[in-house]
C-alpha cells in the first residue's frame, strides 16, 4: 500500500492533473517555485530537478534568480539539473507551482500572480513562526494557516500544504536521501495526490495524505516543535511517524501506484 489512496487514477495522478512521474521519454514534470531564491526554495529546486523535473525558480528580481540558479548548477555540475531563472510570474505560469516565500508574503505574492494560478495545483511550504528569545513559537494566521490564507486568495486553484518540515540543508543535499515523512493536506484530494506523487519520487521521502486543509494549522505550527528540538539537541530532526509500516518509503523512486506496494521502476532497481 502507498500513501496515496485507491481511487487515484492508475498512473497515480488525479483527473485533470498531469502525471508527475513521466514515463520514459515523456515530457518532464514542470514546476515553478515562487520565492525560490531562499534556502527552502533553492533546495527544493535542486531536489526536484534531480528527480527529473524541470524547474522555473522565481524571484521578485530576475538577477537574484539567475545568481541562485548559477549557484545550484555550480554546486552539482554533473547532475545536469534543469533549472531556469525567472520572475515569480514566470514560475507561476508553470503547470504546478510551489510557494516558498516567508509566511507573511505568501498570500500577497499569490494574489499578485493569481491569474497564472487559476485551475492549478499550488503547494505552500511556508510556516508562520516567530523567535522569542531562545524559543520558536507558532503564529496562527487569520485563516488558521498560511495554506488556508493562500487558498482563500486563490479560490480557483487547488492549494495543498506540503514540505513544511524538511530542513533546506537536507533537502538540498543531493548526495543524501531526504529521510522523512512529508505531510500533505488539501481540500482537493487530487492536489494531495499530485504533490504526493512528486514527493514519493524523492529518495527517502514518504508522502502522507493528512486530510483537509484545516490540518495545515497543525502541520505548520508543529514546525516550531521541530525547530525547538533542533536547538535543544543541536541537530536537525526529521519527521518519521510509526504505525505506518505498510506505507513504503520510496527510496528507489517510482511513485505511488494505487493500493499495491509501490514497485520501483525496473530501470531504478540496483544490482
Ligand atoms: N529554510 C528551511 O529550512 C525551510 C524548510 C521548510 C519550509 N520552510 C518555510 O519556507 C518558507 C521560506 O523559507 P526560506 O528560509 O527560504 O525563507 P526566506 O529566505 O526568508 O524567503 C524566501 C524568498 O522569498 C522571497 N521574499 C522574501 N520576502 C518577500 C516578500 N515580502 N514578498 C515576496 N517575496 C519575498 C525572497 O525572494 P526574492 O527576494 O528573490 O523575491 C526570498 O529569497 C518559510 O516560510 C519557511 O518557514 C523553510
Amino acid at each position: 500500500m502507498t500513501a496515496v489512496p485507491a481511487d487515484a487514477t492508475p498512473n497515480g495522478a488525479a483527473d485533470g492533473v498531469a502525471a508527475a512521474s513521466p514515463a520514459s521519454g515523456a515530457e518532464p514534470t514542470r514546476i515553478g517555485i515562487i520565492g525560490g531564491t531562499g534556502p527552502a526554495g533553492a533546495a527544493l529546486a535542486a531536489r526536484l530537478a534531480d528527480i527529473g523535473c524541470e524547474i522555473t525558480l522565481g524571484s521578485r528580481s530576475k538577477y537574484r534568480s539567475m545568481e541562485v540558479v548559477d549557484n545550484i548548477v555550480d554546486r552539482w555540475p554533473d547532475r545536469h539539473l534543469r533549472i531556469h531563472p525567472g520572475a515569480n510570474s514566470l514560475a507561476a505560469a508553470e503547470p504546478t507551482v510551489v510557494i516558498a516565500t516567508p509566511w507573511d508574503a505568501a498570500a500577497i505574492t499569490a494574489r499578485d500572480v493569481a491569474e497564472h494560478l487559476r485551475g492549478k495545483v499550488v503547494a505552500t511550504m511556508s510556516n508562520a513562526l516567530a523567535r522569542v528569545d531562545d524559543e520558536f513559537v507558532p503564529l496562527i494566521p487569520p485563516r488558521g494557516s498560511v495554506a488556508a490564507s493562500v487558498q482563500a486568495t486563490l479560490p480557483d486553484s487547488r492549494v495543498a500544504a506540503a514540505l513544511q518540515h524538511v530542513p533546506a540543508t537536507e533537502l538540498g543535499n543531493l548526495d543524501e536521501p531526504v529521510h522523512g515523512d512529508i505531510l500533505i493536506c488539501s481540500d482537493h484530494r487530487e492536489a494531495t495526490w499530485h504533490i504526493a506523487e512528486i514527493v514519493d519520487r524523492m529518495p527517502g521521502a514518504r508522502a502522507l495524505d493528512c486530510g483537509n486543509l484545516s490540518n495545515a494549522t497543525a502541520i505548520e505550527a508543529f514546525t516550531a516543535v521541530l525547530m525547538q528540538l533542533n536547538t535543544r539537541y543541536r541537530t536537525r530532526v526529521a519527521l518519521r511517524l510509526v504505525g505506518l509500516d505498510h506505507v513504503p518509503i520510496s527510496v528507489l523512486g517510482g511513485g505511488p501506484s494505487g493500493t499495491e506496494a509501490a514497485q520501483p521502476a525496473a530501470e531504478t532497481v540496483p544490482d
